[in-house]
């Protein structure tokens, strides 16, 4: 391993963040960021000031830390920085009580109460429709022989399973599917059809859960509103809000683990192989290994949401006052040399592989056994039905998503053999 000290001589200047050309490949400046400033105060492209934490040892610390709290309530520059989780439009305070915006014991609470819904058996009984969501989607681009698998595979694919899930009738998710499309184009930014569009959401939502309620089903939502923790049950509010988060939480994080794996399996042809063929073999184990080490080495969620400091807290040699936004970032940790031999590796059979691409302690991902279920169905069948599928851009000519939060390809064009 390299340590975080080699080199000598004077450091190359600091890194420019927040570029176009951060956005293509951050990982030089987070490199540079480890190295030299591994707790770093800088402003965001939003004018607001936090702290990046890059290190693996400091971030897996700062997201068990709790003394860095998720409610925005004890962000210094309330209020003119309210609702910068990185969830779109997301400002109307019945939405404000999901998950990743509350702390014990609200949020022991409701993570206890949806846990007894989104269990991990409903999301394996749910396998058989997750790949036939895959098939449906291959199926309608195969003859063609070319495809956007942005586009047409891994946008679609999350929003289809996650309202499949929580029961939101067939006829109605293209609705969700548009809604969810204005979200993740415009993500974050305060265009007003971010607003409306998570307004109709969250209207549709309320009604659903209200219909629910008198009619229950197999469903989620109708296993939300069973749910109860010594006699308590989840208010219509917070079961909506959690249906948001869920679907919020599951849809752009999917969308990018599928799009930014099928991308690295295509810029790594030997590691592509060596997964064809123990697919082809009928093995599953490297495709279980890979997907994680696909998390890890270019991971959908580039800093985890955010956290702001209650008390005093000494970081990686600073001081975070109270009030300051802390940004760990989680596709930073997960490179650094000094936790992951190799690190800007891609290695499909890499063991002792704790990223922290779901995240760590409280808060970490609800949504990891679905994420995974998705992720491996998506690739295998890729893999496996176009065999020969190729990327069909210079990879300079692609774009990313220049989010905070999310990592993630605006398209991805491939050409295949037409079947
Ligand atoms: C939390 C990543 C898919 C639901 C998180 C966190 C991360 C993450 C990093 C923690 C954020 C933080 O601490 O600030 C991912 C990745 C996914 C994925 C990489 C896909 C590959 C999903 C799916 C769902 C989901 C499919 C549900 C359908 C959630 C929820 C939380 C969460 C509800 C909040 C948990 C809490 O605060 O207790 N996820 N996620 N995620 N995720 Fe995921």
């Amino acid at each position: 391993m390299t340590g975080h000290h080699a080199g000598a001589g004077a450091p190359p200047p600091a890194p420019e963040l927040f570029t176009w050309e951060f956005a293509t490949d951050p990982y030089p400046a987070y490199a540079w960021l480890r190295e030299h400033a591994p707790v770093h105060r800088t402003r965001l492209p939003s004018g607001v000031d936090a702290w990046l934490v890059t290190r693996y040892a400091d971030a897996r610390r700062a997201l068990a830390d709790p003394r860095l709290s998720k409610n925005p309530v004890h962000h210094a520059e309330q209020p003119h920085a309210k609702g910068k989780t990185g969830i779109p439009g997301e400002r109307g305070a019945e939405l404000m009580t999901h998950l990743l915006n509350i702390d014990p014991p609200d949020h022991t609470r409701l993570r206890r109460l949806v846990s007894q819904a989104f269990t991990p058996r409903r999301v394996a009984e749910f396998a058989p429709r997750v790949q036939e969501l895959t098939d449906g989607l291959i199926d309608a681009f195969a003859a063609k022989g070319e495809a956007d698998l942005i586009h047409d595979f891994a946008f679609p694919l999350p929003i289809y399973a996650i309202c499949d899930l929580l029961g939101v009738p067939r006829e109605d998710q293209d609705d969700f599917r548009d809604w969810a499309g204005m979200m993740i184009r415009h993500g974050g930014g305060p265009r007003g059809g971010v607003a409306r569009s998570v307004k109709k959401m969250r209207g549709y939502l309320a009604e659903l859960i209200h219909r629910k309620r008198d009619d229950p089903g197999d469903d989620l939502i109708s296993g939300l509103i069973r749910a109860s923790d010594h006699g308590e049950h989840l208010t219509e509010n917070e079961a909506a809000a959690m249906a948001f988060i869920l679907l919020f939480a599951g849809f752009e994080t999917t969308v990018n683990l599928v799009g930014n794996g099928t991308y690295a399996l295509l810029r790594n042809p030997d590691q592509r192989a060596r997964l064809q063929r123990s697919l082809d073999a009928g093995e599953s184990a490297l495709l279980a290994t890979g997907i994680e080490e696909l998390l890890r080495h270019d991971g959908p969620v580039e800093m985890a949401t955010w956290r702001y400091a209650t008390e005093p807290v000494e970081l990686g040699g600073q001081s975070v006052a109270v009030g300051d936004p802390v940004l760990v970032v989680l596709a930073a940790a997960d490179r650094d040399p000094e936790r992951f031999a190799d690190p800007d590796r891609l290695d499909l059979s890499r063991g002792d592989n704790k990223h922290l691409g779901y995240g760590h302690g409280i808060h970490y991902c609800l949504g990891a056994p679905l994420a995974r279920l998705e992720g491996q169905t998506a690739l295998r069948t890729l893999l496996t039905r176009l065999p020969d599928l190729r990327l069909a851009a210079d990879p300079s000519d692609l774009r990313w998503r220049g989010g905070l939060i999310m990592r993630g390809l605006r398209t991805l064009p491939v050409q295949f053999t037409a079947v």
